[in-house]
Parts: C-alpha cells; sequence; structure tokens
C-alpha cells in the first residue's frame, strides 16, 4: 500500500514536470498513449501493465537506489520507431526491461531475439512469465530475461545483439557505466549497433558521451514521445522521416 502510494505521487510528479517541460498538449498526447497497454495486454493474453516503485520493493538492494519507476513503454510510438522510423533485425536488448512490455513491442514489431534485464526479482518474474505466455502464440521467438544489475550486463555478438534501449531506467551514474560497456562492446567487434534512449522529461545525453563522435545521432518525437537514437552507421541506414 505503502509502495503504491508513492508510486503515485511520483508519477502526479512527473506529470506536473511534463507539463512544464513538454506542455498542455504534449503531455496529454503521453497520458493518452498510456492506455494503449491494456489493449496490448489482452491482445497478447499478457499483464505488462502498472507502475511499482522497485526501489521499495527491493530496499535492500544496491541498484534500488539508483533505480527509477517501474513503468512500461507506451506501445504504439515505441512500435512506430521500431517499424517505420529504424530497420528491424538483429537482437534486440532492453535495459530495465520492467514486465517485458517494450521486449513484447519488439517481438510484435519483427525482432526473434529479445533479451531484458531486471534487478527486482519480483518484477523479473512478471517479465518472464509475460514472454513465457507470448511464447505459446509464438514459438519461434527466442527470449532470455535476466535477473541482474544491468551494469553487469555483456551483450553478445552470438545472440546477435543490435538494438540497446533505455527506458529511462536509472540514474546517470548507472546509465554511464552501461554505455561505456557497450562502447567497449563496439571497440571489440565493430559491430553495427542502435542505442535508443527514451525520457520525456529530459534531454540529458551525457551518459552518451562515448558516442557522440563517431554516432550518428536523431531525435524522433511520435504521439508527443521523445526517443534519441545513436546510431553506428554512419550513412544513415536510420531513415530520418520527422
Ligand atoms: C521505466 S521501467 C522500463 C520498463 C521497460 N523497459 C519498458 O520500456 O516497458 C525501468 C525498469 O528498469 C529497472 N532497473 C532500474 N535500475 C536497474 C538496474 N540497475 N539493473 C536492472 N534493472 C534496473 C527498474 O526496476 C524498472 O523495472
Amino acid at each position: 500500500m505503502r509502495t503504491k502510494l508513492a508510486s503515485y505521487k511520483v508519477v502526479a510528479g512527473s506529470f506536473i514536470q511534463s507539463l512544464r517541460i513538454n506542455g498542455v498538449w504534449r503531455t496529454l498526447l503521453i497520458v493518452a498513449g498510456s492506455f494503449d497497454g491494456y489493449a496490448f495486454d489482452r491482445r497478447l493474453r499478457v499483464r505488462t501493465t502498472g507502475i511499482d516503485a522497485t526501489s521499495e520493493i527491493e530496499p535492500q538492494n544496491p541498484a534500488a537506489s539508483h533505480a527509477g519507476l517501474s513503468q512500461a513503454s507506451r506501445v504504439r510510438p515505441l512500435m512506430e520507431l521500431l517499424q517505420k522510423r529504424l530497420n528491424v533485425g538483429g537482437g534486440f536488448v532492453d535495459f530495465g526491461c520492467g514486465r517485458g512490455r517494450a521486449m513484447l513491442i519488439a517481438a510484435e514489431a519483427g525482432f526473434t531475439t529479445i533479451s531484458g534485464i531486471e534487478f527486482c526479482e519480483q518484477i523479473h518474474q512478471a517479465a518472464r512469465d509475460n514472454c513465457r505466455r507470448y511464447l505459446e502464440f509464438h514459438p519461434d521467438h527466442r527470449f532470455e530475461v535476466l535477473h541482474q544489475d544491468m551494469v553487469s550486463f555483456q551483450p553478445s555478438v552470438e545472440r546477435g545483439d543490435r538494438f540497446f534501449y533505455f527506458f529511462h531506467p536509472a540514474d546517470e551514474k548507472i546509465l554511464a557505466q552501461c554505455a561505456e560497456n557497450l562502447r567497449r562492446f563496439y571497440e571489440l567487434h565493430q559491430r553495427e549497433m542502435i542505442i535508443i534512449y527514451h525520457n520525456n522529461l529530459s534531454r540529458n545525453l551525457d551518459f552518451l558521451k562515448p558516442f557522440f563522435n563517431d554516432f550518428q545521432r536523431q531525435e524522433f518525437l511520435i504521439r508527443g514521445n521523445l526517443f534519441h537514437v545513436f546510431t553506428s552507421d554512419p550513412t544513415g541506414r536510420v531513415t530520418s522521416k520527422i
């Protein structure tokens, strides 16, 4: 009950912050987009909707003090970004996967190899259950739901990891460590990489500094939702339709 109350307080705070930063119209678009999740869940027979203060569920976990709220990506904006603005293919990795909503959106968008990382045991279990349910009807997909701190996640060549998605899961300290790991992976393997950072309340991209010089950088505003995309392909295979 206390956890729910804390979540509502943070949501109310975010709403006011969004009004200040994004204005009324964009904030309304963002809020309206949240309701798509219920139809998505019903259609796929999963439960990805809900807001949880993971830092209160597992306060003793070192990752908790750096974590943001656990809430799901809005369905249509992320689907549109993946399907219409980017070239789907390779492995999709969700840093801080929550209940697995973005993983399932990626699956519906055409990815077949999908990984997610979540530190909170209860939420991680929910993501696993959702992916398992999805697999009952889509057995050709491959999901890996890892129960660990995202700072210790290492991308994999064998899995074909190519897309790296962050829906503002944690503070800058954690994000910067993940970005360093990704940069090391890139230096070592020189593979094509696409990093997506979704955050409607801040344009601070400092944690992605390691990619400023040689990655192509784009912003997509879709149905009020802001996505920053960094791609290693300088020829611009990321189509810019905005
Ligand atoms: C905003 S939610 C995003 C959920 C999902 N990516 C989506 O878009 O639907 C962020 C999630 O990241 C998780 N998280 C935060 N810090 C983490 C860490 N250090 N390691 C793993 N997961 C983390 C939180 O528990 C939360 O579930």
